[in-house]
């Protein structure tokens, strides 16, 4: 098949936030450690009224209608997320309901998860598929979907929740290349989720941020290589318009991109020009794991791609921001936000996709973008995605009203005989809601 990609792209996260400046006094931090010292603007969040299935139910119904999809010409459907409702039952099953309906029980997928690479594992299923012998003719469906909490301390304010929806299939205007994808697997202990009574997850920070530019730097040293053996050239960042990183807190995301140009002067110095070079002369001799624990180099990484840093990836910052770390969803969430910025000048443009999942796998993959064909063209996506209007509608909570929350959703992780409130007045007309769950468990829903 040719061009296999991304057809159509839809995101729904909570109408229901908190604002990160509010936050940061509530918790008694210092001014500007979460705006200024995170990156992070607001932090999207699920009440009792909503979670991971009610917001892929919202997001799947919406995609198949605004793109006018046929729920009968979906053949593979997988959903990759890391919050855990089952032990057992796949969120795959409960979107089932969708295409029941319809008559359509033949959708081959069920749900993957590593952290936040699920809803990588996802979209390179349903891409090998539609690639594979075994395709037949049909969509694949991608769901990214989760609610991102932490208990109370510093990883509090990197929460965020999300659910994507992505159509697969060939001749996308968001095309893989599907010949550059530098993988880095490994066993460690950054962040995982061994309590299985506790939706929150067991978090070393310091270590989880090094995990991810150790991985970052494998993938982008394996991503160039195939490149080099593709193309007969070397790679640099020069060669791609886009970044979009998985990005659990912006300064992350700045200091991932500070390490691919110091990845880049490594490799050949002269890429960076002649000021860059100068600056970071002095840390060429660093080892590989000095180089991760040094300050010094970190801010003057930061410094001199701070041009760069704004072309290329700070269009891709907009939801990372706004909502923060919707885990699985995190870095398509970037990709939109390119997208929603102006998808005219996007023609012919190469993205650069890095996704990391603590414990931990990543990979580093590439999109070729072009106009494609209405309702799959990148200017009807845009239209669809809504991103300003979905920012605009949202729902500042105070600080003490989250925090409400958060108490209230620990009471109801694994509980069972309850009925949610009946306020529904925040949602959107359209949103799927948890109305109860009865005494074996079950979940109910309905649509607003
Ligand atoms: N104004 C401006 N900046 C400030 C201020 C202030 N008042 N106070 C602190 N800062 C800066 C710090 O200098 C630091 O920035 P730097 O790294 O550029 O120096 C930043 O704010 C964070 O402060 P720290 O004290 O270093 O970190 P903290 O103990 O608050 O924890 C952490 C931050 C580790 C990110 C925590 O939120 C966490 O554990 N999050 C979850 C783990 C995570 O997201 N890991 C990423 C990969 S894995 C994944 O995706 C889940």
């Amino acid at each position: 098949q040719k061009d296999v990609g991304i057809l159509a792209v839809d995101i729904y996260f909570p109408r229901t936030c908190v604002d990160q400046e509010a936050l940061e006094a509530h918790d008694g931090a210092s001014k500007g450690k979460y705006t200024i010292g995170l990156g992070q603007d607001c932090m999207a969040f699920c009440t009792e009224l909503e979670d991971v299935i009610s917001m892929s139910l919202t997001v799947v119904t919406s995609l198949l209608k605004k793109y006018g999809v046929d729920p009968r010409l979906i053949g593979r459907l997988e959903v990759g997320s890391e919050t855990v409702i089952d032990k057992s039952k796949s969120i795959k099953t409960w979107l089932m309901q969708i295409f029941e309906e319809l008559g359509n029980t033949d959708i081959e997928g069920v749900d993957s998860t590593n952290a936040c690479y699920g809803g990588t594992a996802a979209l390179f299923n349903c891409v090998n598929w539609v690639e594979s012998s075994s395709w037949d003719g049909r969509y694949g469906l991608v769901v990214c979907t989760d609610s991102a909490v932490y208990a109370e301390g510093p990883a509090r304010p990197t929460g965020g929740a999300a659910a994507i929806a992505m159509l697969i299939g060939p001749n996308a205007p968001i095309a893989f290349e599907s010949k550059l994808r530098g993988t880095h697997m490994a066993h460690v202990y950054d962040f995982y989720k061994p309590n299985l009574a506790s939706e929150y997850p067991v978090v070393d920070g310091k270590l989880s941020q090094t995990c991810y530019l150790m991985a970052l730097d494998s993938c982008y040293r394996r991503f160039c290589s195939k490149f080099e053996k593709l193309e007969g050239k070397q790679f640099s960042i020069s060669d791609t318009a886009y970044f979009a990183f998985h990005s659990p807190y912006n300064k992350l995301v700045q200091k991932s991109f500070a390490r691919l140009y110091f990845n880049d002067f490594l490799r050949n110095a002269s890429s960076v020009g002649k000021d860059a070079m100068e600056k970071l002369e002095p840390f060429s001799s660093l080892s590989s794991d000095e180089s991760y624990q040094n300050r010094d180099l970190e801010k003057v990484s930061q410094l001199v791609a701070k041009s760069l840093y704004d072309t290329k990836v700070q269009p891709s910052t907009l939801l990372p921001k706004q909502v923060g770390n919707m885990y699985t969803a995190s870095l398509y969430a970037a990709f939109v936000s390119i997208l929603h910025g102006k998808p005219s000048a996007l023609r012919g443009k190469r993205v650069v996709m890095f996704s990391y999942g603590s414990g931990l796998s990543s990979t580093m993959f590439s999109f070729r973008l072009q106009d494609g064909q209405h309702p799959f063209s990148l200017s009807n996506i845009a239209c669809v995605l809504n991103v300003s209007e979905k920012l605009d509608s949202r729902h500042i909570f105070s600080p003490e009203k989250f925090v409400e929350t958060m108490k209230l959703m620990e009471h109801r992780y694994g509980a069972k005989d309850f009925v949610t409130c009946s306020d529904k007045s925040l949602l959107a007309p359209g949103t799927f809601y948890l109305t109860k769950v009865d005494s074996m468990y079950r979940r109910y829903y309905a649509q607003k």
